[in-house]
């Protein structure tokens, strides 16, 4: 950890003072939401798609965004200037706030508790040639489009990833592969680059609709369609995209190569898309 400050409740602050009460529904019921965004070069990623987000997560959970999107931006980017010239990763949270009691019912009255600070990112390894990644059975809830905090399915599943010296798990539900554990699917079969359309069994990722927006301006095949099992296992290519780590190719799948065992070529083409895409943004010609 730096030694910036993060954000609580109005102030910034040095991490080691910053406190909540044991009361706080977030700590009690996981009653929260979250978000992570990328800044590079001092610049927030695509941060009017995460604040809308956001505010989706805020209102399906029938919370008030506590903050207009002014102040959010206002106050990230006071956040994010705290480590000039450092390409970072924003984590932000929003709970209902502390109670007098513990009633899992809302209360009417409460204030919300928000929370943010900021950790530098590095570029992906360019020598990494792939991850491993295994197949289990989606355990969690049925509205994973929220960005809940409420993520212990999610950590269990990513330990049983890591005890198979995997990187992440893929997770199928009634038969069809949904996402990772903090990741989208993308599967490349005959030629055509296919994700999950959106549902409440997955996290409409930022990462993910701009795959596709890159896919779309430079006339790559595209779908956004259930993927069975069976395709995913018979896929030229898999990847996983999230915020933090991008695109990864994943190389091994429960032990047997992906393809010829290495990153494929469609992997290669919208790698180098989302690479030319971050470089505008650090210029200042893209948001
Ligand atoms: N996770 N699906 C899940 C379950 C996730 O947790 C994430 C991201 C994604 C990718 O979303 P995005 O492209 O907006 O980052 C998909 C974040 C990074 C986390 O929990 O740290």
């Amino acid at each position: 950890m730096t030694s910036s400050n993060v954000y609580l409740n109005g102030s910034f602050l040095p991490l080691s003072q910053a406190q909540i009460s044991v009361m706080d529904r977030g700590f009690l019921f996981g009653d929260s939401i979250y978000e992570v965004i990328p800044a590079y070069s001092g610049r927030l990623f695509r941060l009017p798609h995460h604040l809308q987000r956001l505010n989706n997560s805020l209102q399906a959970i029938r919370m008030q965004n506590p903050m207009s999107d002014s102040e959010w931006t206002s106050m990230l980017e006071q956040l994010v200037a705290q480590q000039p010239g450092q390409d970072q990763s924003v984590y932000l949270q929003v709970t209902r706030g502390p109670a007098e009691q513990r009633d899992h019912t809302i209360p009417e009255k409460t204030k919300a508790t928000v929370f943010a600070m900021s950790s530098p990112m590095h570029d992906p390894d360019p020598t990494v040639v792939g991850i491993s990644a295994i197949t289990l059975d989606d355990i969690r809830w049925r509205l994973c489009n929220i960005k809940a905090t409420t993520l212990l399915a999610n950590v269990l599943l990513k330990q049983e990833a890591k005890d198979a010296a995997a990187v992440e798990s893929i997770l199928i539900r009634d038969g069809n592969a949904m996402e990772g554990a903090a990741s989208n699917l993308f599967i490349v079969l005959a030629g055509e680059l296919i994700t999950p359309p959106k549902s409440n069994y997955l996290l409409p990722g930022i990462t993910r609709d701009l795959i596709l927006e890159l896919a779309e301006k430079n006339g790559l095949p595209h779908a956004e369609r259930d993927i069975t099992e069976p395709q995913l296992r018979s896929a030229d290519e898999v990847w996983l995209t999230s915020s933090t780590k991008e695109i990864m190719p994943v190389t091994r799948l429960d032990q047997h190569p992906v393809g010829n065992g290495k990153p494929g070529p469609v992997y290669q083409q919208m790698s180098a898309l989302y690479s030319e895409y971050k470089e505008r943004i650090k210029q200042g010609l893209e948001q």
